[in-house]
């Protein structure tokens, strides 16, 4: 029997319907079923010889699944549907008490807390091999100078490796997002029912330790109304996302011809079909596009539990969609990020000439001015004289003679020469955190005790 007396609209099924996005939440539904049945069984609110025709039923669901014979029917709403549905038909009217004691509301919630934590581990597992490629990268290019950039102009140099350690310690910070998003998602919301608990004395605490949850949910109406998880996981998705983006653009700005920083591998770049000289950056480029996609999943999400009365609500079947399509999509990135920077050769000549720049010492010149006693913002002033004078005659600051120096000011005296010679600049960052070798090697110590804990 039904309580309806007419068959649901096309188009109402059509909107209805998850079972195309859900279906991948086979593995923790089947999970959370066993562990429930086990449950049902112990607690006796079935028999022991029930709860082993349904466990022996959900295995041959499981094959099915796993082999892709399962057939799933227009009118399976969703993964939650089909399974109990297959298993009827399979084990007879028994596979209709797996739902004893459990609605789908808690159901759901469950299948998608297992998978935000199993995805936040796989997620952090990802980020942390990226950490060590560019540990490893950094190793390699350890005294490689290039210009650092401020509004994507020529600022002061840094050691390619202390270029490269500051996206370590951005991907650490994503780890520790990650890892807050999945301790956010680990306590079980099954049990909750449908939102105020069940009418058996279940043992929550039992089907908790089965699926590795560290407790359950407190409140059964916050159990099936919480999503909080998901727009913890999108939120660190997001924002590794964004980090991702600007190495994207980097290795975009870099590979250009003017720049010829560093070149990528062919199996990273695409041609044209019109220019065949060009190279194209596209994965690197990618990584920039993608990333405001997966921002817009937390958005949109937030968007969904806006103002949304507790409990359940269908509009939370929206979760999934955008869980998943982030999840995979940063997934993605964080592959061809690797894989980019695994086959990109730097030019430490180009980028060694772009840092020899003279005018990149302005700073220190004007320091060294400091240290004689000059207050900072007059000696900038008269650096800045001094590049300008230095411009405007199409020279370096080193090029320009001890008169000229000499004019602009009677602090700049031959002795200051000494602060033209490129090096000088990079080693003269000795500051903790700074790009001066020492200095970086001690970063170097840090990130591999990082990833090695
Ligand atoms: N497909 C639903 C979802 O993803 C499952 C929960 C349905 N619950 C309900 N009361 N209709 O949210």
């Amino acid at each position: 029997m039904s309580r309806f007396a007419e068959p649901q609209a096309a188009a109402f099924q059509a909107l209805n319907s998850s079972v195309a996005f859900d279906q991948r939440l086979w593995p923790q539904d089947l999970a959370g079923s066993r562990a429930h049945a086990g449950m049902l069984g112990l607690c006796g609110i079935i028999s022991a010889q029930e709860r082993d025709v349904l466990l022996g039923g959900l295995e041959i669901v499981e094959e099915e699944l796993r082999d892709g014979s399962f057939a799933f029917l227009p009118d399976d709403e969703d993964i939650h549907m089909a399974v109990e549905r297959r298993l009827t038909a399979l084990v007879g009217p028994v596979g209709g008490k797996l739902h004893t004691a459990r609605s789908r509301n808690d159901q759901v919630a469950t299948d998608v807390a297992l998978f935000c934590k199993e995805t936040a581990r796989a997620l952090r597992a990802q980020v942390t091999s990226l950490m060590a490629d560019l540990v490893a990268l950094a190793e390699t290019h350890l005294d490689a100078p290039l210009p650092g950039y401020t509004h994507l102009q020529r600022a002061q140099p840094v050691y390619l490796s202390h270029h490269l350690l500051a996206y370590v310690w951005m991907l650490d910070r994503d780890r520790q997002r990650l890892d807050f998003a999945g301790t956010q998602a680990d306590r079980l919301p099954l049990g909750a029912g449908a939102l105020a608990g069940v009418n058996f004395d279940t043992d929550r605490r039992m089907v908790a330790k089965e699926l590795r949850f560290d407790g359950v949910m407190r409140n059964s109406v916050d159990a099936v109304s919480n999503r909080d998880f998901v727009l913890d996981l999108l939120h660190a998705a997001a924002t590794c996302a964004t980090h991702l983006s600007r190495l994207g653009s980097e290795l975009v700005i870099w590979s250009s011809q003017e720049f010829g920083f560093v070149v990528l591998a062919d199996g990273w770049t695409s041609g044209s079909s019109i220019m065949p000289q060009k190279k194209n950056p596209d994965a690197a480029e990618l990584l920039r596009g993608k990333a405001p996609r997966v921002v817009a999943h937390g958005a949109a999400l937030h968007g969904v539990l806006h103002a949304l009365p507790l409990t359940y609500n269908k509009d939370m079947q929206e979760d999934k969609e955008h869980l998943f399509d982030a999840v995979d999509t940063l997934a993605l990135c964080l592959a061809a990020a690797r894989g980019m920077l695994d086959g990109a050769t730097f030019n430490r000549e180009r980028m060694a000439a772009a840092a020899s720049d003279d005018l990149i010492a302005a700073t220190d010149l004007a320091d060294l001015l400091v240290r004689r006693g000059v207050p900072f913002r007059e000696s900038h002033g008269i650096v800045a004289g001094l590049v300008r004078h230095a411009v405007a005659s199409g020279r370096g600051l080193g090029e320009l003679s001890d008169a000229e120096l000499a004019a602009q000011s009677p602090y700049l005296d031959p002795s200051v020469r000494p602060v033209f010679e490129r090096g000088s600049w990079l080693e003269s960052k000795i500051s903790e955190g700074g790009t001066a070798l020492p200095r970086v090697r001690e970063q170097l110590e840090l990130a591999r005790a990082l990833l090695a804990k």
